[in-house]
């Protein structure tokens, strides 16, 4: 039987390797190769990614791409792409091309103000701690103000503190509800510092309270955090265009439109098609989160609530027919940065903002929405009209052909061949099974 390692964190890369290889993995030299096969030869390079997390052992890689042509807001943009799906890059570069030829996509930043929440017991009496709350509001806020110096030179800082009684909802809860900006950093570290050095104060200050004192009854603090759903960090971004010139993949406007339309309904009202068209648009909008070092799982869980901010989960892009034009867009809820965490730190995300043209955390936010837009008008169109396999199982042919390791000659006639015929496994072996049967193993 196993048993559990104790100092696990203290090994060596090696050593870690070794006790994996002995333990869990096929104990020749084949595992311990894979792992080690991705380190990086810059040993500077390679600290700096183990620096990243804990206990790592090897680097994973994704491919970073390039989906270019995108106009956003008159700018040409080739947005950097982080992603394991093929077809992801393809469908965005599709939609770049598609709408350059129709004005692009427009965008606007609609909110930037981010929040975290203080969860507080008390079982007091109301009125006690409202007014303790008011009386001790300026000290709260004093409390952080050699924390906020810097943000503040950024135009950031600590917007706004209110006490929130959740009594209702649950017994002796209450919150406060902390508001803030935070200039072009995603700014979770700083707002949870700042969260927790008002809880401080408070539970301090009201340890000398009168009130508090005489009835026995202080206020107690469960947790300070930020909080990932971020209703006012908002972002819009919209593409336009004639119905009669929106013809694609062999249907004329009128009918590609109208389909289209339909296709949003229905992921309006039906959730189990909302979460897959929304699932559709993360692939656009992670990709470019993780290409510049941002924190993709606060952005999706953000989206996703924000999904259902209404009550219903539905869909995050709207399409509809106003004069003539026929109007297709989302507004979303982004925080993001474009200092701080690893967006300086990664040289891949760094060169991911350069590419951007290092923007601010406006801007990213602006050109991120345009990418989830993108994806979402690439997965409806092709829904609509040649199916998703058609286009996803071609670009899969590839991983296909490596699956089966084809050589360049093999894969070079398959590409050739099902250039007109259906991709499967199946077809794909079958096609690869016969090309060597034939004694033409290449
Ligand atoms: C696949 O990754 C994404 C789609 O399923 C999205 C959609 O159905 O809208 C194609």
């Amino acid at each position: 039987m196993l048993q559990p390692i104790l100092g696990f964190s203290k090994k060596t890369k090696d050593e870690k390797i070794d006790w994996l290889v002995a333990n869990y993995l096929n104990n020749d030299n084949n595992s311990k190769n894979v792992l080690k096969q991705y380190w990086n030869n810059d040993k500077k390079l390679q600290k700096l990614h183990d620096g990243f997390i804990e206990n790592t052992v090897s680097n994973y890689y994704l491919p970073f791409a390039i989906a270019p042509n995108f106009l956003i807001n008159k700018e040409l943009f080739a947005i950097p792409m982080v992603i394991e799906e093929s077809s992801v890059v393809a469908a965005a570069s599709n939609t770049a091309k598609f709408w350059l030829e129709r004005g692009g996509f427009k965008t606007e930043v609609i909110s930037t103000t981010k929040n975290g929440q203080i969860h507080i017991n008390f079982y007091g009496d109301d009125l006690v701690i409202q007014t303790f709350f008011s009386e001790t509001k300026s000290i709260l806020i004093e409390s952080i103000s050699e924390i906020e110096k810097n943000m503040k030179k950024r135009g950031g800082g600590l917007l706004d503190i209110i006490l929130i009684n959740a009594t209702d909802s649950l017994e002796g809860y209450y919150q406060l509800h902390c508001t803030f900006e935070t200039s072009d950093a995603m700014g979770a570290n700083f707002i949870n510092t700042c969260l927790e050095e008002i809880a401080k104060t408070l539970e301090n200050t009201s340890k000398l309270h009168t009130d508090f004192i005489l009835k026995n009854t202080f206020p107690e603090i469960v947790m300070s955090i930020l909080s990932n759903y971020v209703p006012e960090c908002l972002v819009k971004a919209q593409v336009s265009c004639p119905v009669e010139e929106m013809s694609a993949n062999g249907m004329d406007g009128k009918t590609f439109v109208s389909k289209f339309i339909r296709a949003v309904e229905i992921a309006k009202i039906d959730k189990r098609r909302a979460v897959t068209h929304n699932k559709g648009i993360m692939n656009g909008i992670d990709a470019v989160i993780l290409a510049t070092g941002n924190d993709f799982r606060s952005v999706e869980a953000g989206i996703h609530a924000y999904a259902s901010k209404n009550g219903n989960y539905t869909s995050l892009t709207n399409a509809k027919i106003e004069n003539g034009i026929f109007i297709f867009s989302i507004e979303i809820p982004l925080a993001l940065g474009t200092v701080g965490g690893l967006t300086k730190l990664h040289p891949l995300a760094n060169l991911a903002l350069e590419l951007l043209d290092n923007p601010n955390s406006r801007d990213l936010m602006k050109i991120t929405a345009v990418a989830g837009l993108a994806q979402n008008f690439a997965a409806i169109k092709s829904l609509i009209t040649t199916g998703i396999q058609h286009g996803h199982m071609k670009m899969h042919l590839i991983n296909i052909l490596n699956q089966l390791k084809a050589s360049e000659k093999e894969k070079e006639k398959a590409v050739e061949y099902f250039k007109t015929n259906m991709v499967s496994y199946l077809t794909v072996d079958l096609f690869v099974n016969k090309l060597r049967s034939n004694g033409k193993i290449l």
